[in-house]
């Protein structure tokens, strides 16, 4: 992969991290037509449980049915469109009520009251429901498109996952989908989300910047430590028993793993905006959510193996501590990139060193759905 391209070439030019003409296109043809992750499936439980999420700039309800489905609608009154739910999230018994006219929706998206005018003859409901936004469940991870015609999911992210294991079964012993996140940490960076993604996929930083990750997995001291397609995973060092604060370990390995998976870490980029780490005993989940140009809401899920997360002595802030760091560190970074990239020395970009291949292969990916169409095409 790296070697066919200049061992050195320029990043993305500085304007890519702060003009609001580049994050609006981005909303449009990248957040605006991928599937972009929101959250986790568990995050609603119960039927009637909702959030809601802004996607490219869209307020949009997601929420579990009657019938324990979960569901997207545009956040949107069909009748003169106000915003219908006005919180972050919440619990809805049976139906949803517009404040201004109380035009009423039921769970399914359905128009169920619109006083004076339902029973009307020349009054359509079944014409006024929710207008639904495509959902996929994917591993316990929920994501959305605003394409009328999403492609799969797995065309979006599966050459990440391939990327990483090759045609190995690895990432699906994990049973991610299966895990309990029995902590949720939020973070407000200062800084653009491609940075904070970019900086994820290198490991060039990790010496300098986490002198405690690297004390638990040296190889990552370096900057080599992922090497292509399928590549083995990355040892806990052998004086460590597990990767925590303390280097000790407090929990057996989550449930679906063999032995080879016992002492490694992986950790690897859905695009656009999921960041995931695989480690023997729990799954450090990040899903990073643009705000503004220069602004990223990061949303860090640690889950765990669902059996030993209700027990009521369960802990897991040996693990929560450990990431809490980790990305602390990486923030402070990534605000001081955010900080140099409005810079006229930083106009036309930095520099990708030749371990930075897949910081790269994610500028391309950027880059390749900002293009312009073909002439003819939309
Ligand atoms: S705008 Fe919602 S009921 Fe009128
Ligand atoms: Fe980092």
């Amino acid at each position: 992969v790296a070697s066919s391209q200049p061992r050195f070439s320029s990043t993305l030019p500085g304007r890519y991290y702060y003009d609001p003409a580049i994050f609006e296109r981005e909303r449009e043809r990248l957040f605006g037509r991928l599937w972009t992750c929101v959250g986790l499936a568990q995050q609603l439980p119960r039927p009637g449980d909702f959030r809601t999420v802004e996607l490219a700039g869209e307020s949009i309800l997601l929420l579990r049915t009657t019938d324990d489905e979960l569901r997207a609608f545009y956040n949107v009154c069909r009748h003169r469109g106000a915003r219908l739910c006005t919180t972050r999230q919440g619990h809805a018994s049976g139906a949803l009520q517009c404040l201004y006219h109380a035009w009423t929706y039921a769970l399914d998206g359905r128009l169920i009251g619109a006083p004076n005018i339902l029973q009307a003859a020349d009054f359509d409901r079944t014409a006024y429901g929710l207008l639904p936004v495509p959902l996929t469940l994917w591993q316990g991870l929920l994501w959305l498109s605003l394409a009328e015609q999403p492609p799969s999911l797995a065309t979006q992210i599966g050459p990440a996952l391939f990327e990483r294991f090759g045609d190995q079964p690895t990432f699906d012993r994990y049973t991610v989908g299966h895990l309990t996140a029995a902590r949720t940490l939020v973070y407000s960076v200062a800084a653009n989300w491609k940075i904070i993604v970019e900086n994820f996929t290198e490991c060039y930083h990790c010496s300098p910047v986490h002198p405690e990750f690297v004390r638990l997995l040296p190889g990552f001291r370096t900057a080599t430590a992922y090497s292509g397609p399928g590549y083995a995973g990355t040892p806990l060092a052998d004086d460590v028993e597990a990767f925590s604060i303390t280097g000790r370990a407090s929990r057996s390995r989550l449930p679906g793993l063999v032995d080879e998976d016992e002492r490694l870490y992986y950790g690897f980029v859905l695009p656009p905006n999921v960041l995931v780490n695989l480690l023997p005993d729990h799954v450090v989940i990040h899903i990073a959510e643009p705000i503004g140009p220069a602004q990223t809401q990061v949303t860090c899920h640690w889950l765990f193996d669902p059996t030993m997360a209700v027990e009521p002595n369960f802990d897991p802030s040996d693990a929560v501590e450990l990431f809490d760091l980790v990305n602390r560190q990486d923030w402070q970074v990534c605000e001081l990139t955010q900080q140099g990239v409005r810079s006229r020395a930083y106009h036309h970009g930095g520099l990708y060193v030749p371990s930075e291949y897949e910081l790269r292969q994610f500028n391309d990916f950027v880059l390749a759905h900002l293009a312009e169409e073909p002439t003819g095409a939309d």
